[in-house]
Formats: C-alpha cells, structure tokens, sequence
C-alpha cells in the first residue's frame, strides 16, 4: 500500500465515486438545517429529506466528505485513538438507484484497488438475515464465509432515530495486525481494540421506521455510507492513532514544541497535546460556519471545546494564550477544501483571541480555588466536590461544569452534580423573581388589573394613521379615573387605537385623540403588561370620558420618520453583515423620529474604512428608492421567499 495524505486519500474517494457517476457536493456546513440535531453528525444528514421522500435528489447518486461534528464523547477525546469531536465522514449516497451489490463490489474496487488495502486482512459484518449482502460480498466480491459475520440489530442495523429511514447495514472491518491486539485471547471481529478496525459503514436504506417500531419497506431503495477520513488515513499511513496522521500531526508537533515535550512517552502530556490538536480544529471550523461562544446550545459546546483545550495548554506549562499559533496550521491542512476557514480567517481570530483572554483572566483564579477546595475536602476525608462549589467556578469563574468535573476526577473527586443544578435553579428564579420586581414597579397594579378586565388593545395602526374606538379607561396618578377635563393630564387606554406603543426599541408614537366634546394631545405612546397600549395624553379642549367613542389620529409625518428609520434598522444590518462578516447579531436597537441607535455583536472597533463601507452600502440601498410591499404569509413561506428572522421571531 502507498503512502498517501490525507488530502490525497479525500480526493481519490471523490474522484473514485464521481468516476462512478455520482454528482460531488461540497461538504454542507457543521450547523445543520434540522431542529432536531445540534450539529451535522454524519453524512447523510444534509441529505435527510431525499431519504425521508420528501424532496426529489438533484441528483440520484451523490458523493461527500462532510464536515461533522459530534459530541457525546468529550470526555474520550485525546484518550483513545480515534475519538474526535470533529472529523470528515466519507460518503456515497444513492436515492432509488444503484442498491447493495453496487456498494459493496465498487467500496471494495475502491479499497482495494485505489487505496491499496490487502483483501485478506478485511472482514466484514452483515444484518444477520441479510443474505442478498452475503451474496454480495461472498459471490461478488469473494469474501470466504468464515470472515463473514452475522449480527443483529444493535449491531447491524442503522437507525436514523426512533422514526424514520433506516435499514440493515454492513462493515468492513480491517485486521491491522496482531500487534495492535489487546492480547485477550477472545480478541477477535468485533472486539472494541484497535485490532479489528471498523472502517466503513455501509446502510441499505430501505425501511421507514413507524411510531409504533414496524418497518414499513420504502418504496425507493437507499445507500448511505460513512467512513472516517482520518482514520482511513491512519491505516493508510500505517500509524497507531488518527493523531499521527498528517491531518494532526503539525499540530500535535507544534504543541510538543510548545510545552518542551515529546510525544509517546507521557500518557498525561499526550492526552493534552491531543486535546488541543482536536478542539483547535473543532473550535476554528464552528466558528468558520457562524458559531458565537454562548452559554447554551452550539454556542455552549464551542465555548467548552474552547476552554478545555486552553486548560490543556495550561497542562503543557504554557501559561499564555496560545490556541491562535495553531490556526495557521488548521489552515494550512484544512483551507483547501475548506475555504471558509480562509474566507472568515478574521472573525476565527478574534473569537478565539477574545475568548481565550476572557477565559485565561480567570482560569488561573478558578483553579486556585478548585485546588484549595480539594485539598481542603481531602483533609477532611471527602471525595465529592460540593454543588456550590461548582457553581461558582460556574458563574464567576467561567467554568464549563464538565471542565470541573475533569479536574475534579484528575484529583480522585467526584462532583455533586444535583447540587450543582439546584444553585443553578435557584441563580434563575432570582433571576426572574427581579426582573418581574422591577416590571410591576415600572407598571403599577393598576396596568395589570386593566389589562386582566380589558385585554389586550386592538392596535389598527397598521391599516392607516386614523381608526375609531372608545374610551376604556383613564389613569391618573396611578388609579383609574372616569373622565378628563380640559387642562389635565393623564393616560388614556382605548379599546382599538391607530397609535404604535414603545416596542422592540421603537418609539411610540404620537397625535390626538378626540371625542364630540372633547380633544387630546398624545405626547406619548408606551405598552403596559403584555398588549395594554397606554395613550399619555394632554386635555387641549373639552373634557374625555370612560364610554366616549373616539377618533385617534396619528401625527403621521413623525410616523413616516420613524418608519424610515425602522427600514434602515434593516439596511444597516445587512451592510454590517456584508462588511463586517456574517457574525454580526443585532443586539438591540432604538429607532426614533430624527435617527436610529443599532447594537449588534462584533468584536473590536470599527475601522474609519468599515465605517465608511457600511455608510455607502446603506447610502445607495435609499438611493435605489425600491418599492415596498406588504404581505402576511406563513412562517415556511416567508423562509423561502429569504425572511430574515431575528430573536428566534415567531
Ligand atoms: N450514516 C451512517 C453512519 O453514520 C453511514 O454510520
């Protein structure tokens, strides 16, 4: 077998498959278009509604190496050989087209005759009543039956989730030698060693699992492969771990260098140099495809994968920010294909750069404390850290709880997680039992018990400046009044109204409410509670009563500058985004009657050339004075026509 890159063992498997006619797809990115997974776990996720029958393929045969990543091992990675939170998955697709025999003889024509693997260190695995596979691999490819394996479903059958496409699938499995046994005597196909590679999955896409666990037979028949670029590479290669491919191993070196190590002759100081050349590449491709550091979700896991990897350093003796030196080298491996990395250079810069300061101010605090606590507990007998010890590391020192408990079972600790959840239950009901402290104090009961007897205002606003309705209620000094005399003023609430209540960072607006004996001035217009649009008003003539019907007249010259400025709310976004990258979030925002105020998330000054650039984009988006129209459509329709939705909108 050839030495070959890594590089150079993705290209020949695209090649190899589009030279089969499948069409090639740029890999999709790491943040999936499906709510129901954080990240894209495998090949054939982009590709779920060709499976699912939902959409028609663009093409019938398909071929990637895809960008994955996966979670539920953390803790693994950097200990064994091949965990990874990310990796490249190697796939050939096939929707309604070329089935089992076709897989299996041109997976082994290209293992075989393109890689170079030996046909009689292979085995492989099948869905123990599959014989249509056995026939495949036994008749076609000429496998002896005794390296053919039967196994059931937790082993052979491939579930997409507990609903859904699935089907029995196949493994190739490759005997890389006794010496990378574990020395069992019952090692053999199957084992978890390293002897017995598993390589590549093969699933026969045939079934759509039902609610109630019957397999109902697809009436397209699939193919979804994956195998693992690096750990293809490893064999290839013919190194021990997926580490010391040249997918890793500038990095790895770098990170010896960095803490004066070597590497293979400390399990702890090859753990850390492992850790870091993993996340390093995890941490630069999330944020490549848009990922912000945040305390939950995918933002969460960046943020950990981060922090672990930084802490690791620390472990090497660096005491410095440090994962930056390894971007060059994420770069130099993984640019080509990966050109976002190359496209969005800056934004991985400065995220990492911000982050990892923010995190190394108190890194060196938190442990510290951690330290002293164990130290502590040890003294007294004790192997469990308390939950509110963990919760500080938390939330003052910026400890992801698992980081804690990592170092925690570095010292023979356990961690008491349950007491850690209770503080954290606990930080939010105070968190929430302020919040709402301070609403009623802005509000006053008087807002709440009017909005409980009334409901929520009818707002009219949006059909022209003018609409008719009647008074509900009228406030004054904070308790209800019946009427309003000429001179006085108070707060009117209607039970329609053509005014716009403060919202979402716009201000209200203002104009004139007026009855048969009576007319107000609107200096203001604010939302109480949920929907209770509250009119400050000012009695110019007459006097106003609960009961009177009413006309109320929006100023709409200051409206139509306010609306103007909405607009350019948007124009000012996008321009951002353009200029700045597509990290930008808008954070919050104030629109009124003579400007705008727009806060959005990036992370340094802006230069006087950015701003000048965000300044003649907005500028030649007015000039095109484009026409505006107006129409409701649902949540799905929107999305398609290229909605932009923010703060998660309904
Ligand atoms: N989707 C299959 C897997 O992830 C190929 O193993």
């Amino acid at each position: 077998m050839q030495w070959r890159s890594g590089k150079e063992v993705r290209s020949l498997f695209i090649d190899f498959w589009v030279s089969k006619g499948s069409r090639h797809f740029p890999s999709f990115s790491l943040i999936p278009d499906d709510p129901s997974l954080l990240f894209t776990i495998a090949g054939m996720v982009p590709f779920k509604p060709y499976y699912l029958g939902i959409q028609k393929p663009e093409a019938p045969r398909a071929v990637t190496s895809q960008k994955c990543v996966r979670t539920n091992d953390i803790d693994n990675v950097g200990r064994t050989a091949r965990h990874h939170t990310f990796f490249e998955m190697l796939g050939n697709f096939a929707w309604g087209d070329y089935f089992k025999k076709e897989s299996i003889t041109w997976g082994w024509e290209f293992l075989t005759e393109v890689i170079g693997l030996e046909p009689d260190r292979m085995s492989v695995t099948i869905y123990e009543d599959d014989d249509e596979a056995y026939d495949a691999w036994h008749k076609l490819v000429g496998i002896p039956d005794q390296r053919i394996f039967r196994f059931g479903k937790d082993d052979n059958f491939w579930f997409m989730g507990n609903q859904g496409p699935c089907g029995p699938c196949s493994e190739i499995m490759y005997d890389q030698g006794p010496e990378f046994s574990c020395g069992r005597p019952e090692c053999a196909v199957g084992c978890d060693c390293d002897r017995y590679l598993e390589i590549w999955n093969h699933v026969f896409t045939q079934f759509d699992l039902q609610k109630d666990g019957t397999l109902v037979p697809l009436p397209k028949k699939n193919i979804d492969t994956g195998m693992g670029l690096e750990r293809l590479t490893s064999i290839v290669q013919r190194v021990r771990t997926d580490f010391e491919t040249d997918l890793f191993m500038p990095m790895i070196e770098r990170a010896c260098a960095m803490g004066g190590i070597h590497y293979g002759y400390s399990p702890k100081t090859d753990l850390a140099v492992r850790v870091i050349a993993d996340h390093v590449r995890s941490v630069a491709f999330m944020i490549a495809d848009g990922i912000l550091p945040s305390n939950d979700g995918r933002g969460y896991v960046l943020r950990r994968l981060l922090r672990r990897a930084a802490r690791f350093g620390r472990l090497l003796g660096v005491d410095r920010p440090f994962l930056l030196d390894f971007l060059p080298d994420v770069i130099g491996l993984m640019g080509d294909p990966y050109r976002e990395l190359i496209d969005n250079r800056l934004t991985v810069e400065q995220i990492i750069d911000v982050e990892e300061k923010r995190f190394g101010r108190t890194l060196e605090q938190g442990t510290d404390l951690l330290d002293g606590e164990v130290a502590r507990l040890r003294g007294a007998g004790r192997t469990e850290l308390p939950g509110d010890v963990a919760f500080v590391l938390y939330d003052t020192y910026g400890f992801p709880l698992e980081l804690t408990m990592e170092i925690a079972d570095e010292n023979g600790f356990t961690v008491d997680k349950a007491g850690f959840d209770r503080e954290m239950t606990a930080q939010k009901e105070r968190a929430r039992a302020s919040s709402k402290q301070k609403r009623s104090a802005l509000a006053g009961d008087v807002y709440s018990e009017l909005n409980e007897r009334l409901g929520d205002t009818l707002f009219m606003g949006y059909e022209g400046a003018e609409s008719s309705g009647s008074v509900a209620a009228i406030v004054v000094d904070g308790e209800e009044a019946d009427s309003l005399e000429e001179g006085m003023e108070g707060e009117i609430i209607l039970d329609s109204t053509a005014f716009y209540g403060e919202k979402g960072g716009q201000v209200g607006d203002t104009g004139t409410i007026a009855s048969a004996g009576g007319k107000a001035e609107v200096t203001e217009t604010v939302i109480r509670c949920r929907g209770l649009v509250v009119h400050k008003v000012k009695v110019l003539s007459g006097s106003l009563a609960v009961g009177d019907p009413v006309q109320s007249c929006v100023n709409d010259e200051r409206r139509r500058a306010i609306r103007r400025n909405h607009t350019a709310t948007h124009l000012l976004h996008e321009a951002l985004g353009r200029v700045l990258g597509g990290h930008v979030r808008q954070s919050g925002s104030l629109v009124g009657e003579s400007g705008l105020r727009f806060d959005f998330t990036h992370f340094e000054a802006m230069s006087k050339e950015q701003l000048l650039a965000v300044e003649t984009e907005v500028n030649a988006r007015i000039l095109e004075n484009s026409g505006l129209t107006v129409e409701e459509s649902d949540m799905e329709h929107a999305r398609e026509m290229g909605a932009k939705a923010l703060f998660e909108e309904k």
